[in-house]
């Protein structure tokens, strides 16, 4: 586990895009697993600033999203589909093909996880994994259970989810109560983990995670056991 405590928002995001650029400098055509959420926004405009300055190519880079609400279609500017479009995939030379994200209107989710798992293990595997972290120790929408799920499956969300994301929405009424993610497996296959917090508000969440038990209550404390995890804060953790 690596640390990288930066003084700023604007520094995690540099320090992120960083990785994720020498990622694709290593491995043209690798896969990322990317992420949604107010945290890696700075990131991706960092990635979309090298992209256009012409340091950096996303013609071959392939990638998986971690998660989708159920119900939204891709064109609902609440989706994530809409979301990466916005923030990333319209903005830089990734070929939009190349480009995944769970269908949160498949009529049969349970077939759709299957399928995405299907999917990313026939690209050969995520080579590095984008992570926020929810208040509660969720990644993608693996809430806190009493078990770890594996593959990606549908999730009903929790409370604190729903009142976390409402910002988002016009009320909380409209925010989803399903989604469906990628399962702690497929996350914790990814040869590489990058994970970003920002803010004292999830200073106390990442100690846990990292420095806590490792438990389904915090599926983020699982992370603790993968071999090659980076995570950036703008936050001291010890
Ligand atoms: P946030 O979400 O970046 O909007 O805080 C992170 C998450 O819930 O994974």
């Amino acid at each position: 586990m690596k640390f990288i405590v930066t003084k700023s928002y604007e520094e995690m995001s540099r320090k992120g895009a960083d990785l994720i650029g020498a990622q694709v400098l290593v491995k043209p055509n690798c896969l990322l697993g990317l992420a949604t959420g107010s945290t890696p926004i700075g990131l991706y405009a960092e990635l979309v600033r090298r992209n256009q300055e012409g340091s950096l190519d996303f013609s071959k880079v392939r990638s998986v999203n971690l998660d989708e609400y159920c119900g939204l279609s891709p064109e609902s500017d609440q989706s994530y589909h809409y979301f990466m479009n916005y923030h990333l995939f319209s903005k830089v030379n990734i070929p939009f093909e190349n480009t995944r994200v769970p269908n949160g209107l498949a009529e049969d989710l349970a077939q759709e996880g299957l399928a995405y798992d299907a999917y990313i293990a026939q690209q050969g595997g995520i080579d590095l994994q984008l992570l926020g972290i929810g208040h509660n120790g969720h990644i993608g929408f693996n809430e806190p259970d009493d078990v770890f799920t594996a593959a990606t499956h549908c999730v009903d969300l929790t409370e604190s989810t729903i009142t976390a994301n409402a910002r988002l929405f016009a009320s909380i009424d409209e925010v989803p109560t399903k989604a469906i993610t990628m399962g702690m497996r497929s996350i914790m296959a990814a040869k590489k983990i990058l994970l970003v917090a920002n803010g004292l508000g999830k200073q106390e969440i990442v100690k846990q995670a990292f420095f806590g038990p490792v438990t389904p209550k915090c599926p983020a404390s699982l992370l603790q056991l993968h071999p090659d995890v980076t995570v950036i804060t703008d936050f001291d953790v010890e």
